[in-house]
C-alpha cells in the first residue's frame, strides 16, 4: 500500500559533519518524486535516511522526524529491519545476488525475514514480482539460471522485482539508470511510471530530462560550498521546477548555468 512520507526538520550527520540540514518535505503516495541537484548536495544521504540505511555507517545519524503515514520511523521501539522492508531501495549499480538463481533472488527478502511458504505461494510471488517489474516474459523460461547472467537493464529490473516481492509501501531509487544504456533506461523509466500506481516512488537522478519524464514532483537540493550542508531549496510540481521555478538557485541549475 502506497504511503505518504513527511520529513520534519531533518538533519543528517556523518560523525560531526552536518551533511544535510533542515529538510521539510511531504512526499505524496502514488506518485514519483525526483531529487535533483549538484553532486555532493546530499541527495543520496537524505534518500538513505528515508529507510534508515544511513545509520548503518559508523557515526552516521539523523535528527528530526520521518513519518510514514504519520508513524515516525525513528520513533522509540521501531525496528529498522521492518522499516527497510516497508521502504525498499534500488541502487545505482544493479546488485542481484550473483550466485543465486533469478527465482531465489526474488525470494531472498522473504527468506531473510524467515517467512515460510509453500512452493505454490513462492511461485506466485516470483511471477507477480517479475510481472510487476516488466521482466516476466524475458526470464520465465530461465528462472533457475543465475541473476548475474542477465543484461544490466534486466538485472536492474530484477532488483526492482526483488524489492517489490516483499510488498513495500515505498520504493527508493538512487540513480537507478546511471549504469544502463539508453534502451534499458527507457525500460526502467516505463516501469517507474507503472510502479506509482501501487507505490510511493522516490528517485535520485542527475539527469534532468529523466526527472522531467518520470517525476510528478521534483525536489531541488543545493549546497553553498564544500563542507557546508546540503539543503532542500525548492520542491514543487516538476513542471514548475523546470519551467517556472520560484528560486534563483533552482533557475540557474535547471537552465544549466552550474552543476
Ligand atoms: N560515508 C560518508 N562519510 C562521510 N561523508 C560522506 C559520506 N558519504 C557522503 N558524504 C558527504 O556527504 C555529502 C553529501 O553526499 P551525497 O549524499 O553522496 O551527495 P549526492 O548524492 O547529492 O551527490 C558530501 O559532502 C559527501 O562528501
Ligand atoms: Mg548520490
Amino acid at each position: 500500500m502506497s504511503k505518504r512520507i513527511d520529513a520534519i526538520d531533518l538533519n543528517v550527520y556523518y560523525g560531526n559533519f552536518l551533511a544535510v540540514e533542515g529538510v521539510n518535505i511531504s512526499i505524496e503516495p502514488r506518485s514519483v518524486t525526483a531529487f535533483i541537484g549538484p553532486s555532493g548536495c546530499g541527495k543520496t544521504t537524505f534518500l538513505r535516511t528515508i529507510n534508515r540505511m544511513h545509520e548503518v555507517l559508523p557515526g552516521a545519524r539523523a535528527e528530526g522526524q520521518l513519518l510514514l503515514d504519520g508513524e515516525d520511523i525513528y520513533g522509540p521501539g521501531v525496528d529498522p529491519v521492518r522499516v527497510r522492508t516497508m521502504i525498499g531501495m534500488v541502487f545505482q549499480r544493479p546488485n542481484p545476488f550473483p550466485t543465486m538463481s533469478i527465482r531465489d533472488n526474488i525470494l531472498a527478502g522473504h527468506k531473510l525475514n524467515g517467512t515460510r511458504m509453500s512452493k505454490g505461494d513462492a511461485d506466485a510471488i516470483v511471477e507477480k514480482s517479475l510481472r510487476g517489474a516488466n521482466l516476466w516474459e524475458e526470464v520465465k523460461d530461465r528462472l533457475d539460471k543465475p541473476g548475474s547472467g542477465l543484461s544490466g537493464g534486466q538485472q536492474q529490473r530484477l532488483c526492482i522485482a526483488r524489492t517489490i516481492a516483499v510488498s513495500p509501501d515505498v520504493i527508493l531509487m538512487d540513480e537507478p539508470c546511471s549504469a544502463l544504456d539508453p534502451i534499458s533506461t527507457l525500460a526502467v523509466e516505463d516501469l517507474i511510471n507503472e510502479l506509482k500506481d501501487e507505490y510511493t516512488v522516490v528517485i535520485v537522478t542527475h539527469n534532468m530530462q529523466q526527472a522531467a519524464r518520470v517525476a510528478d514532483k521534483t525536489a531541488f537540493f543545493n549546497i553553498a560550498g564544500t563542507g557546508k550542508p546540503g539543503k532542500l531549496i525548492e520542491y514543487d510540481d516538476t513542471n514548475v521546477v523546470f519551467n517556472n521555478p520560484a528560486n534563483k538557485q533552482t533557475e540557474d541549475y535547471v537552465s544549466g548555468r552550474f552543476g
